[in-house]
């Protein structure tokens, strides 16, 4: 039996897709276990882009099983449409299953994320406007509507018909006169149940009868630690736990059960949205690593925020997540730099940090303490290949001096290196 959580320990994009579809070879289940449509993950078979926000990335796998666990937010008809997509491009996916129990992105909580994102000014985290916030909100405090209830009329129109009127007082509040027709907005939640109803299920007895029968489980997380509700930089972040954490509150894995945690971290950083960064690169270098790297959203398509790799940012990452190895991504873009700098600690008016602050402005005070290490010459793809081909040691002394430096201070294996989108273009250490 094994049970591995595969989690960003960055702001997101940190290429868990990509990891995720590797290390899915080796896996029964794939399961997602937090987030919503906010989430954007790539995986490149072939001459083949796919970019999923909330099918699980081992759908590609027709063999396999794919799980959307309870701790994610649903927006029944964009998995209806990511499916249909797959059949339309000629893929066979996994065997696919929704949980009865995660909660529906209904298209109030759409405007909801949009009015409170301009109403909070300064304090926004630019967010991917999902309804992500308001859904969760919601869900704690009980106004929730989940996939069972769309499934069920008589529960749906109860919770319909006390939800909508205090959902319109709330947009009135915002100055806002909208309007909530009961009807409408009922016939198509159980149109979309109609739909879904063949994927769902009761995931947490399929998730533990999983284990009890030895099967090998693999958990998806979205976005990034620093963007966790819990141990993110708030308000900055989403409304989820992306933690390793979240994949036993969201997916109902229960804790020992866990084996491994594989921290994805980006060999530098990027971030879409707002919030402080301290080894942002503002200028040319920040446009060149943008560029190289791709770093548009896949979601929205805007532009990422690009720096140096953080590791105050990533030590907290890899120890609150209890990551047993790193999978490090996008080693390829660092190439025909000169030098490659490390944050490796933060300098908040004179006085060292190396504890990751609780509080934004400290955040944003603090100016990042690099060690520079020596850049390697420009390498082609076909070279990356050929080192694929030949393993570790046939990278070049800087690049392997750069992954050894990141093991060394961070005291964490790192046991797949990624050099490329590609599944080809991956390095795996321990094979
Ligand atoms: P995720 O949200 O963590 O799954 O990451 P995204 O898919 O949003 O963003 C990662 C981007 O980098 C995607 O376009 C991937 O195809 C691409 N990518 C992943 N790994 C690598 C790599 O090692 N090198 C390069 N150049 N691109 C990569
Ligand atoms: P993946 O899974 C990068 C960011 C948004 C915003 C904040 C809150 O692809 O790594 P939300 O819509 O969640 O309320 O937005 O979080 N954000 C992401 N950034 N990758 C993601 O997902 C993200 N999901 C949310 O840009 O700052
Ligand atoms: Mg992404």
């Amino acid at each position: 039996m094994s049970c591995t959580v595969i989690v960003g320990t960055q702001f997101g994009d940190e290429g868990k897709g990509k990891v995720v579809d590797y290390y899915g070879q080796d896996a029964d289940i794939v399961v997602r276990y937090n987030g919503g449509a906010n989430a954007g993950h790539t995986v490149i078979v072939g001459a083949e882009r796919f970019a999923f926000r909330l099918l699980p990335s081992g759908v590609l796998r027709p063999d396999k099983t794919v799980v959307i666990g309870h701790g994610v937010v649903i927006d029944p008809d964009l998995v209806l449409a990511e499916i249909a997509e797959l059949r339309q491009r000629g893929v066979t996916p996994a065997t696919i299953y929704v949980s009865d129990r995660a909660h529906v992105v209904m298209p109030y909580h759409k405007a909801l994320d949009g009015i409170e994102e301009t109403l909070k000014g300064s304090l926004r985290a630019g967010t991917t406007r999902r309804g992500i916030g308001p859904c969760y909100s919601d869900k704690v405090a009980r106004f929730g509507i989940r996939v069972c209830d769309l499934l069920d009329e008589e529960v749906l129109q109860a919770k319909l018909d006390a939800f909508l009127p205090i959902k319109e007082r709330v947009f009135a509040a915002y100055g806002e006169a909208v309007k909530l027709p009961l009807e409408p907005l009922k016939a198509t939640c159980l149109r979309l149940g109609a739909q879904l109803a063949p994927y769902v299920t009761d995931t947490i007895t399929f998730l533990n009868d999983a284990l009890r029968q030895q099967k090998r489980i693999l958990l998806e997380g979205a976005q990034g630690t620093h963007l966790d509700i819990d141990y993110g930089i708030y308000p900055y972040g989403t409304s989820s736990n992306a933690v390793a954490g979240g994949a036993c509150t969201g997916a109902g894995i229960p804790p020992p059960q866990i084996t491994q945690v594989i921290g994805v971290v980006k060999a530098y950083t990027s971030r879409v949205g707002e919030g402080p960064f301290p080894t942002e690169l503002e200028g040319q270098l920040g446009e060149y690593l943008r560029e190289r790297g791709g770093e548009y959203g896949t979601v929205t398509q805007r532009p990422r925020r690009c720096g140096w790799l953080d590791l105050v940012m990533v030590k907290y990452a890899l120890r609150v997540n209890g990551v047993t190895s790193i999978a490090l991504t996008k080693l390829d873009v660092l190439s025909g730099l000169d030098a490659v700098k490390v944050g490796v600690a933060y300098d908040y008016h004179g006085q060292e940090v190396t504890a990751f602050p609780a509080n934004m402005r400290v955040l944003a005070e603090c100016q990042p303490v690099y060690e520079t290490l020596e850049g390697w010459g420009e390498m082609a793809r076909t070279t990356w290949r050929r080192v694929v081909d030949e393993g570790y040691e046939a990278l070049p002394q800087a690049c392997r001096r750069v992954i050894e430096f990141i093991e060394e201070a961070t005291g964490v294996p790192i046991r797949l290196i990624s050099v490329g989108p590609e599944r080809a273009l991956t390095l795996r250490r321990d094979a």
